[in-house]
């Protein structure tokens, strides 16, 4: 229990990727086979998120598996349950928010999700991404959505790789409403793309499926390609979408927009105005506002926020958060900008006009549930202790002796 909420917020530093192998566990061929294949049972994921080295090379069969490294790099995982510990492999876990380091493509093999979907965030180098429908090629700056239940594979076309993966359980990512911004704004449905089928006729003896089922993995054999769809039709497919295609929205005049204004994609709970997990963007973009402190005010949320940066700065933090680095603010957590952001935006005072933001893309994951932080993540090297002190320093430049208001004479009615 109380690990769940003893280092919040936190920061996670970039971290290398050249150190970080393949991890899959020695563990998957210790279960007797079923009557019908060789579906093998595994702890992995148990064992993955209790270590406390990233760097694992397990290996399978006598050579290194080759896998996105979605689990074993599991950050958080949310569960609706506040009680006692429960096992990871339950279902009742509503998203996950993950890191993924690559540096070999999988091959003659498939992973498979049974029970969510995926959302990848890349940071650092390209993926291709071949599902049954066809195949995804997604650079930094693009993602994509893998529904729950599609075989796929990954390629790395730019070697070693690193990015952010959302999950998702029980619902599926769609376009909010726009509510009064009306028929047209944020992302546009028709700049979804959706792949064409793409197959192969080879053999491949000793293709290996694994899947992800009950947050255990599971494998099995074949001797055929799963990626033998030669044409296909629906609306239950993997996409792709490019994040410089959004169209933000922001204030004109004065005030701030709550963060929600830029949503690109959300997974909704039955509570509405509160979401099971928002994909947020923060794109370049103009800002205008005229009495109005900038930078994301400080506040508390009733949201928990996971804050990734895919490239350049993020305004609110002049310095420390890097790219493929995230922070986590959990609900009603206060936070803010840090406090060379604030010093210099005050120092600008009503002197600043016009600016556009430019060449930055920063990202988070919201939820309304309260995110549990794994081992790895609170064991990690990487963590960064001392987020707090971006915060040292503050001061109130409040003066009364500047204001005209007679706040002794306000009533409130
Ligand atoms: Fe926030």
């Amino acid at each position: 229990m109380l690990n769940r909420f003893r280092v919040l917020p936190l920061l996670l530093l970039e971290s290398s990727i050249s150190e970080v192998g393949y991890i899959v566990s020695n563990h998957l061929s210790r279960m007797s086979p079923s009557n019908l294949v060789s579906l093998e049972m595994t702890n992995l994921l148990q064992n993955l998120i209790s270590s406390t080295a990233l760097l694992i090379q397990h290996k399978y069969g006598g050579s290194l598996l080759i896998f996105l490294t979605i689990q074993p790099i599991l950050l958080m995982v949310c569960k609706l349950s506040v009680g006692q510990e429960v096992p990871i492999s339950d279902m009742d876990m509503p998203f996950t928010c993950n890191w993924y380091t690559a540096n070999k493509s999988m091959d003659n093999c498939a992973f498979c999700n049974a029970d969510g979907d995926f959302l990848f965030v890349p940071q650092k180098g390209r993926l291709w991404l071949t599902t049954e429908c066809g195949r995804l090629q997604i650079c930094p700056g693009e993602v994509a959505v893998v529904p729950q239940g599609f075989r796929f594979t990954v390629s790395l076309p730019d070697g070693p790789s690193r990015g952010y993966v959302a999950e998702i359980f029980g619902a599926h990512f769609h376009l909010p409403d726009l509510g009064p911004i009306g028929a047209n704004g944020l992302a546009a449905a028709r700049d979804f793309l959706a792949p064409i089928a793409w197959f192969e006729e080879a053999t491949r003896p000793n293709y290996l499926i694994i899947q992800k089922y009950g947050g255990e993995l599971f494998t099995a054999k074949q001797d055929f390609s799963p990626f033998n769809v030669v044409a296909w039709h629906g609306n239950y497919v993997p996409y792709k979408y490019d994040l410089n295609k959004f169209c933000p929205y922001n204030t004109v005049l004065v005030d701030h927009g709550d963060p929600s204004i830029n949503t690109v994609l959300t997974a909704p709970t039955e509570k509405p105005g509160v979401a099971l997990l928002d994909f947020v963007i923060f794109p370049p973009r103009w800002l205008v506002a005229e009495h109005t402190f900038r930078p994301p005010y400080y506040h508390r949320n009733c949201m928990s926020e996971f804050m990734g940066l895919i490239y350049g700065n993020y305004e609110a933090k002049a310095d420390g958060f890097l790219p493929g680095g995230a922070s986590l603010h959990s609900c009603m957590t206060p936070h803010g900008p840090d406090t060379k952001t604030y010093e210099a935006t005050i120092a600008r005072q009503e002197n600043a006009g016009p600016y556009k933001i430019t060449e930055t893309m920063a990202f988070m994951f919201e939820s309304y549930l309260i995110p549990r932080v794994c081992h790895w993540a609170l064991e990690s090297p990487f963590l960064d202790r001392d987020y707090y002190q971006c915060w040292i320093g503050l001061q109130s430049h409040f003066r009364k002796q500047d204001c005209s208001k007679d706040f002794s004479a306000e009533a409130v009615e």
